[in-house]
């Protein structure tokens, strides 16, 4: 059974480097090439595009196989594609030049590639050798350092249409040497290109990271580049079971990049909050901790009805207002400074909501809350949590593990929680009607109703 006219299997096995591999022959280009011409020509309804593993014919890669009819295609290149669309799939007839059927040569090289690879995978073992997804695993800090750095030093902005390495020195006031190791590294990742002397922007650098670009992210990004620093200090904070005093955290740049950071994720996730909570019946939202407001501001433009308080603290007030103001929004939200943890929350409110802020907090600070929560909320009033949700074992899934050591290094007393947890602490309350609702993306809601 076939249910597309075809299905294309191209392989795009990743292998070390230096190791023959489709990938190494020029398969992700082909990938990209074959999705945007089956798309051009209107035929992903008929065309199945399926990346998959080694088939063992690497030398004579990328390798390709078109089904039903199961036609094996070696060495396809990018500019290939346009033919093989055209000819394969719009008028059913192969391209030969690039067509390999001689099943014998195929089965023995196929069949000689898996002998060679299990003697030399017994051979590594035999010797002790770490296998490399742990060596990769170990190492995987140090492509993550490059972009955060070039980041930090804008150097994606300072690239801008073209330039040597001195001239980006110059522009972001370091050393020439080192930019041009830096520059050549991120050549490396696929993040420039260098022709010459000459380095470039690819699409996506120019497009996410550079400053006069409509969807730039790097100010938000660069919240991540603030938290590989407070992540440097994890063994000491294993240590000592808390996070370790870090100067650079208590700045006013920091505290910018870190809204600027929640603002990249809350501004997308915002909507889908909107939509699983409806808007019926509601007219005052309590936003406690609302970061930038994106979830007030989805709110507020989903339903003139609906009036947003936003509690947060004094530092951050100012910044969520530019957020607000920018969105056109102003008369339905109120911005009020404070600390959630012990200022009055006010009453008579019909949803409260927890946006990522409870992972920042210890079990029985959230209990407090939940119970401060419940006494502002108006009969059947909901209070809603957004977070990371842990198995009840705490071990997966890994966003919500890894996120928990986040909060260890990055707050006193925060972590990541289970649905029980949750349930319990909402529970001892006073919540009834308590759910689980799920989000596309890490973070889920848990939704408890005032009795
Ligand atoms: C992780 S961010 C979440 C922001 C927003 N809810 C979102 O999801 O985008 C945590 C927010 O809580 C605020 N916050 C932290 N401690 C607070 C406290 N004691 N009182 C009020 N706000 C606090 C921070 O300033 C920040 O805006
Ligand atoms: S890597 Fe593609 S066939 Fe081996």
């Amino acid at each position: 059974m076939e249910p597309f006219r075809f299905h294309l299997f191209l392989c795009t096995q990743p292998k070390p480097e230096g190791v023959v591999s489709c990938p190494s022959h020029g398969s992700l280009a082909v990938f990209e090439a074959l999705d945007r011409e089956i798309q051009s020509r209107g035929l992903t309804k008929e065309v199945q595009l399926t990346t998959c593993g080694c088939m063992g014919l690497c030398d004579e890669g990328p390798v390709m196989v078109v089904y039903p009819k199961g036609v094996w295609y070696r060495h396809v290149q990018a500019s290939d594609i346009a033919e093989i669309v055209d000819s394969q799939l719009a008028r059913e007839k192969p391209v030969d030049r690039l067509v390999w059927n001689d099943a014998l040569a195929m089965k023995a090289m196929s069949i000689e590639h898996a002998e060679k690879f299990r003697t030399a995978m017994a051979a590594r073992d035999k010797g002790g050798m770490l296998p490399d997804h742990l060596e990769q695993m170990i190492r995987a800090f140090q492509p993550s350092r490059c972009v955060l750095t070039a980041l930090e030093l804008d150097i994606f902005t300072a690239v801008g249409d073209g330039a040597s390495a001195e001239e980006i020195g110059s522009k972001i006031d370091a050393n020439a040497r080192a930019v041009s190791m830096l520059l050549n590294a991120l050549v490396s990742l696929g993040l420039l290109t260098k022709t010459g002397e000459l380095y470039k922007n690819t699409p996506e650098s120019e497009r996410f990271f550079t400053q006069a670009s409509k969807d730039n992210q790097r100010n938000g990004l660069l919240h991540t580049a603030n938290i590989w620093h407070s992540w440097s200090t994890l063994t000491d904070a294993v240590r000592h079971g808390t996070c370790v005093p870090l100067e650079r955290r208590d700045t006013a740049e920091w505290m910018q990049n870190f809204i600027a950071g929640m603002q990249r994720n809350a501004k997308h996730r915002a909507p889908l909050v909107v939509k699983s909570l409806g808007t019926v019946g509601i007219r005052r939202i309590l936003d406690l901790g609302g970061g930038s407001g994106a979830y007030s501001i989805a709110f507020a433009k989903a339903s003139p009805e609906v009036h947003c308080d936003i509690l947060d603290l004094a530092e951050v007030v100012p910044l969520a207002w530019e957020y607000v103001k920018k969105a056109g929004v102003s008369s339905q939200i109120s911005l009020r400074p404070g600390d959630m943890l012990h200022d009055d929350f006010g009453s008579g409110y019909d949803v409260i909501m927890l946006n990522a802020i409870c992972h920042m907090f210890s079990e029985e600070e959230n209990r407090n809350l939940f119970r401060r929560a419940r006494r502002a909320l108006a009969p059947n009033g909901r209070l809603v949590v957004q977070d990371f949700i842990l198995n009840n074992e705490k071990t997966a899934p890994q966003q919500a593990t890894l996120f928990a050591l986040n909060m260890l290094v990055g707050t006193k007393s925060g972590a990541s929680y289970s649905e029980a947890e949750y349930t319990a602490c909402m529970q001892e309350a006073g919540f009834s009607e308590i759910s689980r609702i799920n989000l596309p993306g890490p973070s889920d809601l848990i939704v408890g109703r005032a009795e």
